[in-house]
């Protein structure tokens, strides 16, 4: 699995190892590896750190696998924008460079882990699916459409899946406090102010825990359900209006402001039903579930410091973003 350190990634390998896969992960561990340290010394586990553009040692990482699941990427527009050529070619020569040392040793399947961020700004009284037109409304998006296409239509190499994933909430080793559960949370518990611009906006959402269980599902689908199929996994879509009522229903003191600001312009609901009639698969947890589990971490103590600036995904060390040897 390449990108196994970061926040789904260490969520999915707890959840692989106890699920009697064995994981090797392969990272450049940019926001360091401390998520992993749990399984250092489980017999099912090993970890390679390196860049998903070094071809060769990547192949070498993969050798032997039944599966490879590729998460490693630069997410999200700000942390792309930090340099938008490095982040361009970890995310689509990285995915190339994955299915290529795939194709090599022969690995059977490859999963490529995308976002339902490339169905943009959509007419909300549509829901989109798998077939909606993708509209990329950011350098990330594009990149991660990008690296879908050529995925998708690899030949001669393993069965390739692409699952667009919601924007994820719930908890995880390695934290991200940037993403909009989140981030609510930790103003909710804090007692600052939520700004919320474009209110009506509709967002998809799924949990971290939903995310490992859809890539385990995926590991053990039999090859004609996954070959060249395009499946979303979204546990519920939800209004920014609705995530403010969430809030005041646990934290009625909350001060939220409306701002007509408007940074961000997707407005989209999606569609997960296919994944659901085709493999079967159903999401388990709600964004209530990961509002809640997230707010009660952060009242508890369990992180030093929520507001601390690697609790996001720019890189805290942008520079060796352009280097593709190993550490
Ligand atoms: N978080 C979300 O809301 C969300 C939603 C949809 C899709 N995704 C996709 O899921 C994947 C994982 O996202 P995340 O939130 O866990 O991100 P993250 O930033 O927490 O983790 C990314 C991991 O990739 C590694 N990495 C980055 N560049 C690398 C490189 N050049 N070589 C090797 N490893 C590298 C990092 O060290 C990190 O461990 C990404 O592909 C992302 O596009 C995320």
């Amino acid at each position: 699995m390449t990108g196994g350190a970061g926040y789904i990634g260490s969520v999915t390998v707890a959840h692989l190892l106890a699920d009697g896969f064995s994981v090797a992960v392969y990272d450049r561990l940019l926001y360091s590896g401390e998520s992993l340290l749990a399984h250092a010394s489980h017999p099912r586990f090993s970890l390679t750190a390196g860049d998903v553009r070094d071809t060769r040692r990547v192949a070498a990482a993969m050798a032997g696998a039944d599966a490879v699941v590729h998460l490693a990427a630069i997410v999200g527009e700000p942390a792309c924008s930090v340099d938008d050529e490095a982040s361009w070619s970890i995310n689509v020569d990285g995915a190339a460079s994955v299915l290529d040392a795939a194709t090599r040793t022969g690995v059977p399947r490859l999963l490529f882990v995308s976002t339902c961020s490339n169905y943009g700004l959509s007419n909300p009284d549509v829901i989109a699916d798998e077939d909606s037109p993708l509209r990329p409304l950011s350098r990330y998006a594009e990149a991660k459409v990008a690296a879908e296409r050529l995925v998708l239509h690899a030949e001669g190499g393993p069965a390739t899946t692409v699952l667009r994933f919601g924007t994820i909430c719930g908890l995880s080793a390695r934290m991200r406090f940037d993403l909009l559960v989140s981030e609510m949370a930790r103003a909710a518990v804090h007692g600052t102010t939520i700004e919320l611009y474009t209110p009506d906006a509709w967002r998809p959402f799924l949990h971290v825990r939903d995310a490992a269980r859809a890539i385990a599902a995926w590991a053990v689908a039999p090859p004609d359900m996954i070959a060249g199929r395009v499946y979303n996994v979204v546990g519920e879509n939800y209004q920014k209006r609705g995530l403010a009522e969430l809030v005041r229903k646990h934290f009625p003191a909350t001060p939220i402001q409306i701002t007509d600001r408007a940074p961000d312009l997707r407005d989209y609901r999606v569609s997960g039903k296919r994944i659901e009639q085709v493999l079967g698969f159903r999401t388990t947890r709600t964004v209530e579930d990961a509002f809640v589990e997230t707010a009660a971490a952060i009242a508890e103590g369990c992180f030093r410091n929520p507001a601390w600036s690697g609790h996001s995904a720019v890189p805290p060390d942008p520079r060796i973003l352009r280097r593709t040897t190993a550490v």
